[in-house]
């Protein structure tokens, strides 16, 4: 059991939260090892294991530091990166290249310079004029990059619109349009800089149901046909994205991976049994579903304000510097008074951060123990997207990130300074 209540105090992964809280500060983001592990053992016992020719490149974006990349290469995962930040990240840990995939809508001529030099393993094309950039780097530098087009489905899902990525109007992918795909396919095939690999979609993310992945993947499937049909040409591979939801509240109804995939891999089979070809590899791309539940985050609880008849608000010392996803995304989460695991739930109150917007709230209307100053708050299902989406909003400093395995914790990445927060600022001569 990763979470557990032991004399009326939160544990995580045999870890004691309000010590935690004690020793590294907080806010503080905790994750746990043993979870992150579980996760991409259940990704290599229900897909990479199961199914041969499969990769599964876990999507930094969730949450990358230079331990998760150590993590991430030792349970047999690769990595997908979307900037030169990310992939330099995994250059810093060692990372092997040919593991690495690049992901993005508008990479730099810098960025995909640093990727090339690297030798990184795939470079999703996002659109038609970076596949003229990636060529011109590769002609100068005498080498060949394998690359992927990412293409835009067509199909919208069932999340919130900001994470929704599959649909026509779209920022991502290039449009299935004959006049634009064909002529795309073609020049990958015959340029000598090239390793045409095949397609990428993904279609967005928090999914709780697989219809728009399989109809995404009836889209794809229809390409892969069209481009052996014109052109005798049979790509070797197929990417076809993460967005698998995972569990915040109760209300989330979590499939399995297998849920998922196995109907996908079953009409891939099928397909390619009818084209008489061998099976594309498969690779997805997961990143929330092998981090988000896997981590915590810690405040202290501060001012409490009961406004009578109206709301009681529970403040924390972090907010949406740490987490903007409920501002962001209105997205809910679930937490309790960690020093108080046991008692009962009898106060209805709204967990507010400490940054200066109204909208910088939490949890709306949580059930939690009666709480006082001082006490410490736990917000469950962090994992993904907090840290790595953390501002320095009212210059207020990163939080700290423990990983902790088995009762014993580590941290990962330091709490920022002050002084860090200022490290570039420069005061111009003129107002010296
Ligand atoms: N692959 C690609 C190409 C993606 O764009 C994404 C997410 C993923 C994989 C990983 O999706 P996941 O398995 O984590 O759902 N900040 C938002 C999520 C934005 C996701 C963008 N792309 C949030 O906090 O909900």
């Amino acid at each position: 059991m990763i979470k557990e209540i032991k004399n009326n105090i939160l544990y995580f992964d045999g870890c004691n939260t309000v010590e935690l809280a004690e020793k590294y500060g907080t806010p503080l983001y905790v994750m746990s090892e043993t979870a992150i592990v579980e996760k991409c053992k259940e990704i290599r016992d229900t897909f990479l294991n199961k199914y041969e020719r499969t990769r599964a490149a876990y999507a930094a974006k969730a949450f990358l530091t230079l331990s998760m990349c150590r993590i991430i290469e030792r349970e047999g995962l690769c990595l997908d990166v979307v900037s030169g930040g990310e992939l330099y990240t995994a250059i810093k840990a060692n990372f092997p290249a040919e593991k690495i995939e690049f992901n993005g809508n508008n990479k730099s001529i810098g960025e995909l310079e640093l990727a090339i030099d690297y030798n990184i393993g795939r470079i999703i094309v996002d659109g038609l004029d970076e596949l003229d950039i990636i060529e011109g780097i590769c002609k100068k530098k005498g080498k060949k990059t394998n690359i992927l087009y990412r293409i835009t489905p067509g199909v919208k899902s069932d999340s919130h619109d900001y994470i929704v990525t599959g649909k026509k109007d779209s920022k991502f992918g290039i449009p299935l349009d004959d006049e634009v795909i064909f002529p795309a396919i073609e020049k990958a095939i015959n340029s000598p800089h090239i390793n045409f690999m095949g397609f990428h979609f993904h279609v967005g993310s928090q999914l709780l149901n697989n219809e728009s992945h399989l109809k995404a993947l009836g889209t794809a499937l229809k390409l892969i046909k069209d481009i052996i049909d014109k052109y005798n040409y049979v790509t070797p591979e197929l990417n076809i994205g993460g967005g698998f939801g995972i569990k915040y509240t109760d209300d989330d109804d979590k499939k399995s991976y297998a849920y998922f995939l196995d109907p996908m891999m079953e009409r891939i089979e099928e397909f390619s049994k009818e084209m008489n070809i061998t099976r594309p590899e498969i690779v997805i791309e997961p990143g929330r579903s092998i981090v988000g539940e896997s981590g915590i985050t810690l405040y202290t609880i501060g001012t409490i304000k009961d406004i009578k008849g109206i709301r009681k608000y529970v403040s924390v010392d972090g907010g949406m510097t740490d987490n903007i996803r409920p501002a962001l995304y209105q997205a809910k989460y679930e937490g309790i008074v960690a020093n108080k695991a046991d008692m009962a739930k009898t106060d209805l109150v709204t967990i507010s951060g400490k940054c200066c917007e109204s909208g910088d709230i939490l949890i709306k209307d949580a059930h939690i123990a009666i709480a006082e100053r001082g006490d410490i708050f736990a917000v469950f299902s962090t994992g993904a997207y907090g840290y790595s989406m953390a501002s320095n909003y009212n210059k207020n400093p990163v939080p700290a990130t423990v990983l902790v395995k088995d009762g014993k914790s580590e941290i990962i990445v330091k709490r920022q300074t002050y002084d860090h927060m200022i490290a570039n600022e420069v005061i111009p001569e003129s107002l010296k």
